[in-house]
């Protein structure tokens, strides 16, 4: 495809809304909440918000700038910076193909528990073997998946302005006021357990957002900051091609810095209220124990406990709930497709439709032995952390552990070093827009977010704890 025919999203609106809706995901919702209650509420708070004007910012800003730079895919925009880089670009396409058919695979658990509870099977969703019982089955998780697949692929052979963007110019409105809503209703929450213990949402919130130092060491500390780091960059959706891909179709009279500012505020806002949502409602309910359930088992174990405790409304709120979480995965799986996608497109010369089909058949294949890594193909693998992992984890890991530092890593190397900072400074003041943060920006490309991202490659290697 050439330059000239390169799609482009209609202005910043349909650009940051887009962005926000591939970094706004299943990581918000479930990762965030947990993580900050884990590590001492307001702490982990502050830290990430450090780190999200500082790091995050210097890896958003330079993937976007190379992706309008180049007009090109994440396959191939890298050599378009550098000869000689081109293996970035092969890196940040399969990371998404891998992360693809096992996001999808969520998708369809999160699509099967709008589904019950719009039904009215709230109850029997809080039982404690739902969630087991479901995933290991042989037929629905295969369906549910190819329903949710379907669902973002259609999104995906419309385009960039008539799918991606309109499906997020709608869903991404929706899904604010839903958890602002939730959140809200959150913390008007009273519940009195057996004993007599009256626990509110107002109490959880303060275990959310106070920061909580007994017994903080130097140690804990930097265990709390590398988990602040590893959310930030999952969250972002950085260093898996998505932010090159749509950097590619962003106007090159569009004020970047604007809309990467939003993109982070709107990112942070909604992992926030997914705190203020999830916290208060859970501790209410289960009290700190219940605060322990983490990564899925919070999500599709511990929250439908609490909505079916709360009687009546609790349906409405869990079909609310995971209608909200069914936006966010849409239209971020929408994005990892479009990273795919338009690799394909770019490197073989396919149209957008060709392209589609060649991947929405390899996701099909690929999702259906994720999900028969419950049954048929059930095994126990334990990984580098100790973690013990099926098809899911292990595509999750080397994903996400692995192949996204690498991606990070050799961007900064490339950006600092070889191509030089002035690559991105120059393609981001081209239009006459300013470069805040401008030296703040060269001193984290060339040191410190390199130095950041080893020590994360370490800890998720299990080499550092
Ligand atoms: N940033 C999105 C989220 O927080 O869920 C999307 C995403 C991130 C998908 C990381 C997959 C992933 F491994």
């Amino acid at each position: 495809m050439t330059q000239h025919h390169r799609n482009r999203f209609s202005g910043s609106v349909g650009f940051i809304l887009a962005a926000a809706g591939s970094a706004v995901g299943l990581g918000n919702i479930w990762r965030f909440p947990y993580l900050a209650a884990k590590d001492g509420g307001g702490l982990f708070l502050v830290l990430y918000v450090i780190l999200a004007v500082t790091f995050g910012f210097t890896l958003l800003t330079t993937e976007i700038a190379i992706g309008r730079k180049t007009k090109q895919s994440p396959l191939t925009a890298y050599t378009h910076i550098r000869k000689g880089w081109g293996f970035l670009g092969i890196f940040s396409c399969i990371v998404p193909m891998m992360i693809l058919p096992y996001y999808c695979s969520i998708g369809g658990w999160v699509l099967k528990y709008f589904a019950a509870f719009l039904t009215g099977d709230a109850a029997a969703a809080a039982e404690d073997t739902y969630f087991t019982g479901f995933i290991t089955g042989t037929t629905w998780p295969i369906v549910f998946f190819v329903i949710f697949l379907l669902m973002t692929a259609a999104a995906i052979f419309r385009g960039v302005n008539k799918g991606i963007e309109s499906v997020s110019r709608i869903l991404m409105p929706v899904l604010a006021i839903l958890v602002l809503a939730i959140a809200i209703f959150s913390l008007t929450l009273t519940h009195t357990d057996a004993d007599g213990t009256v626990r509110t949402g107002l109490q959880g919130l303060r275990i959310f957002v106070i920061p909580d130092l007994t017994g903080q060491t130097i140690g804990s500390f930097f265990g709390v900051m590398v988990d602040a780091m590893g959310q930030m960059f999952y969250s972002l959706s950085v260093a898996m091609g998505i932010l090159i891909a749509y950097g590619s179709y962003v106007r090159d009279d569009d004020n970047l810095m604007r809309s990467i500012n939003m993109i982070e505020i709107f990112d942070t806002l909604i992992a926030f209220l997914a705190g203020v949502m999830i916290i208060p409602a859970v501790y209410s309910f289960m009290g700190t124990e219940g605060m322990k359930a983490s990564g899925p088992s919070l999500m599709f174990v511990a929250l439908p406990k609490v909505f079916s405790a709360m009687g009546g409304i609790g349906s409405v709120v869990g079909c609310l709930f995971f209608a909200m979480v069914l936006f966010a995965a849409v239209t971020s799986s929408i994005s990892i497709m479009e990273a795919i996608v338009s690799s394909f497109m770019d490197q073989f010369h396919l149209q957008r439709d060709k392209a589609t089909v060649i991947i929405l058949i390899y996701t099909l294949v690929v999702g259906v032995l994720v999900c028969l890594g419950y049954n048929k193909l059930y095994f126990e693998l334990t990984l580098p952390n100790g973690a013990t992992a099926q098809i899911l984890d292990v595509l999750d890991y080397i994903s996400n552990n692995i192949l996204m530092p690498i991606v990070a890593i050799g961007t900064c190397l490339l950006i600092g070093w070889a191509a030089g900072p002035k690559t991105i400074i120059d393609e981001v003041t081209k239009n006459g827009s300013r470069f805040g943060r401008r030296r703040l920006y060269i001193v984290m490309i060339r040191f410190i977010a390199p130095v950041l991202l080893i020590i994360l490659f370490l800890n998720a290697l299990g080499i550092l704890h």
